[in-house]
């Protein structure tokens, strides 16, 4: 059973794939020539945490593919808590033809792969947020055309979304650098992993503490924000390390002139982003927020088609 858990696990090839996927069903949404590819399918939608656009767009898309989904909020199923995982995921599996869910720890998602018979989708851990990385690099390719040979810099906290940035970035061909206070940098597994990919490649990975000097010839600064979601008590210490880590015009000098901003977005304005920024022409933070649909799209229809 193939899920789609980690990019770690995905092949480059495969990736690229998912991405003219993506992009061939978002011209066709766009020429109104949708085709219903996931007819009769349903997707199980379970929800630990909060979510606008996970959430929206994976039901849209569903919809939009002839299919249904079914959502699971965290009321409801309550994981590990009314009952094991591992029995979630075979009564599921006897419902759907895909899980896709949001957790806290990582591996209760290795859980519910275990026993699940059907794929199952990262919506979001605390480690990783691959659906998102799919997005962003079919935003990437979108602004330029090809992700080969360009440099993405992330600033701010060595969180879910840098890890799935950092492992799209190296496995699709793009340097990638990396800008956190030094307590807050990417675990060291997550290293070992994009530094595995390197060996193949002829990409460079950089890790920084001074903002200005990760974005120096970027072609897209990306940020996200301080607090994710479950770390709301560190809030005030998180904020005091940060500050210096904030995207505004100032920083953005110092990337190359036609660099791309990019958020995955809920975004905290005025904290990791001004609204300058944000709102301004370099922006592509809702061309990327509207790119979760097409590329869970693709994705929907390779692992459930
Ligand atoms: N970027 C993202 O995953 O947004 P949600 O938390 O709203 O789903
Ligand atoms: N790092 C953030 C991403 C939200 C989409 C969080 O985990 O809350």
């Amino acid at each position: 059973m193939r899920h789609f858990l980690d990019l770690a696990d995905w092949r480059s090839s495969d990736i690229m794939g998912l991405l003219d996927r993506a992009h061939e069903l978002k011209q066709a949404m766009k020429d109104g020539q949708q085709r219903p590819l996931l007819a009769g399918k349903t997707l199980g939608m379970v929800f630990q945490k909060p979510s606008l656009r996970t959430r929206t767009s994976f039901d849209v898309g569903m919809f939009q593919l002839g299919g249904h989904a079914v959502m699971l909020g965290p009321d409801e199923i309550q994981l590990g808590q009314r009952e094991s995982i591992t029995d979630v995921a075979q009564v599921l599996s006897g419902y759907v033809d895909g899980i896709m869910a949001r957790v806290f720890q990582h591996g209760h998602l290795l859980q519910l792969a275990a026993k699940a018979t059907v794929p199952v989708i990262n919506g979001l851990s605390d480690d990783r947020h691959p659906c998102q990385a799919l997005a962003d690099m079919l935003t990437v390719y979108e602004a330029f055309g090809q992700i080969e040979g360009l440099k993405i810099a992330y600033v701010g906290d060595g969180n879910n979304v840098a890890a799935s940035l950092m492992l799209a970035s190296v496995k699709l061909g793009a340097d990638f650098a990396i800008a956190t206070p030094p307590q807050y940098g990417l675990p060291q597994t997550v290293w070992e992993k994009a530094v595995a990919e390197v060996t193949d490649r002829p990409v460079n990975i950089k890790g920084y503490t001074n903002p200005n000097e990760a974005v120096q010839d970027a072609h897209v600064v990306y940020t996200d924000t301080w607090v994710s979601m479950g770390q709301e008590s560190q809030r005030d210490e998180k904020l005091r390390h940060f500050r210096p880590y904030q995207i505004n015009e100032q920083l953005l000098s110092h990337a190359r002139s036609d660099a791309i901003v990019m958020h995955c977005l809920p975004a905290h304005r005025g904290e990791e982003i001004t609204d300058a920024v944000m709102d301004g022409p370099r922006s592509a933070v809702f061309q990327q927020s509207e790119n979760r649909l097409h590329a869970q799209k693709a994705l929907l229809v390779d692992l459930m088609g």
